[in-house]
């Protein structure tokens, strides 16, 4: 069992350190009152990641950390002790460093301004078939970037190859044997979101949610939010929730292991070809696998029509609820929560929700937490979907 304690602990410095970076602020989390009683639960809370550093999802979060801990550590300075002004002005004694490493898209922008914020280069790969408008956002932060040919995880292998021969350091966010450190600081770093959440859910009455929806790709901000939101919470008073993982059905590595039921992880084999690019993962994190084994209630498959469905969902409130900017690996929970308390509006699918709706324990004393993971990154897709325009989008709920 992994050391949960320890990735909690390391949340609160990570916060620390995140909180004097440039352009940091907690992002919102705001409550989705008519969307409740519509889909008869309690309650709904999206918190909105779509603003986060500039870069449209969390991801910054998990690298600016783990980059800071690296440099820290060749400085010879401790993990309390890290601070941007402290890292900026021991640059020369570093030298200029090269990050590595392979993305589906907000990982590697997150990457890149870290890498550029520190003063240090990255070099960046993204799988066959990456979005131009994903590149470009890398790009701009500086960063070389290359599409290869290859499917997620080969371009995972193929950056860390590209590490090991040019001298470049790896920081891949998730992990296998042997490499397991880097990925374990960018899921501390991730614990600053869960740690704003508690506190504003806390301010919020101190109820709490009941259910937690978390997207996986690799399957490292599920276990981040399972162990640090779960810990900050129940700190604060609050139940610890029930965690659901949400995943498409063309990349489902974590349903797969949970429904295998034997302890062990499976991949999800093919070309992982999905609309929530962020999500396209076939393999998950070896860091991660243990705290999704144990602290998950359930795992769910979805099809990409319910990440459009979330997307205008979001996009286009009922009554007063704020206008979201959610993409589409931000957007799936809320498209599998209307599936699950709508069952009339899926014809197709109305005894599977029924079922799923029990297992899961959802009704009107559910208050569900919804995390919006990102925003429109791929600006075409939103407008399509939303039938909105990205330049046009709300500029911002308080
Ligand atoms: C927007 C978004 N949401 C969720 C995730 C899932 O994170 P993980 O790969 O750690 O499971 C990603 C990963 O890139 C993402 O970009």
């Amino acid at each position: 069992m992994p050391d949960l304690g320890g990735l909690a602990a390391g949340a609160h410095l990570a916060r620390n350190f995140h909180a004097g970076l440039p352009g940091y602020a907690p992002t919102p989390l705001v409550g989705l009152p008519t969307l409740a009683r519509r889909l008869g639960l309690g309650a709904v809370f999206v918190k909105d990641e779509s603003r986060r550093f500039g870069l449209e999802a969390f991801k910054g979060l998990g690298s600016a950390w783990a980059v800071a801990r690296l440099l820290g550590e060749r400085l010879g300075m401790a993990p309390d002790a890290l601070d941007f002004a402290g890292l900026r002005a021991s640059r020369p004694q570093v030298g200029e460093l090269t990050f590595v490493t392979a993305t589906d898209g907000n990982h590697g922008r997150g990457l890149a301004w870290a890498a550029r914020l520190l003063g240090h280069r990255a070099r960046v790969f993204m799988p066959a078939g990456a979005s131009p408008a994903r590149v470009a956002a890398i790009r701009a932060q500086g960063a070389e970037c290359t599409v290869t040919e290859l499917a997620y995880d080969d371009a995972v292998r193929h950056a860390a190859a590209y590490a090991r021969e040019t001298g470049g350091v790896l920081v891949q966010d998730t992990a296998w044997e042997g490499y397991e450190k880097i990925p374990a600081w960018i899921m501390e770093g991730y614990g600053t979101l869960a740690l704003e959440a508690a506190e504003q859910l806390a301010g919020l009455g101190g109820v709490g949610p009941t259910h937690v929806f978390v997207q996986a790709g690799v399957g490292s901000f599920a276990a981040a939010m399972v162990a640090c939101l779960g810990a900050a919470l129940t700190t604060r008073g609050m139940p610890r929730p029930r965690f659901v993982s949400v995943e498409p059905h063309a990349a489902d590595c974590v349903f797969r292991s949970l429904a295998a039921g034997d302890g062990r992880p499976r991949t999800c084999p093919g070309s992982l070809e999905t609309l929530m690019a962020g999500l396209s993962c076939g393999e998950v994190s070896t860091l991660a696998w243990p705290v999704l084994s144990a602290g998950l209630h359930a795992a769910c498959a979805c099809p990409d029509e319910l990440a459009r469905l979330g997307m205008r969902l979001l996009a286009r409130p009922c009554g007063e609820d704020p206008a979201l900017v959610s993409g589409e690996s931000g957007a799936v929970g809320a498209g599998l929560l209307h599936w699950l308390m709508r069952p009339e509006e899926n014809p197709e699918t109305p005894g599977d929700a029924a079922r799923a709706r029990k297992a899961l324990g959802l009704g009107p004393g559910a208050r569900v937490l919804i995390i919006s993971t990102e925003g429109a990154t791929y600006p075409a897709v939103w407008e399509a979907v939303t039938g909105l325009s990205a330049a046009a989008a709300p500029p911002h709920h308080a």
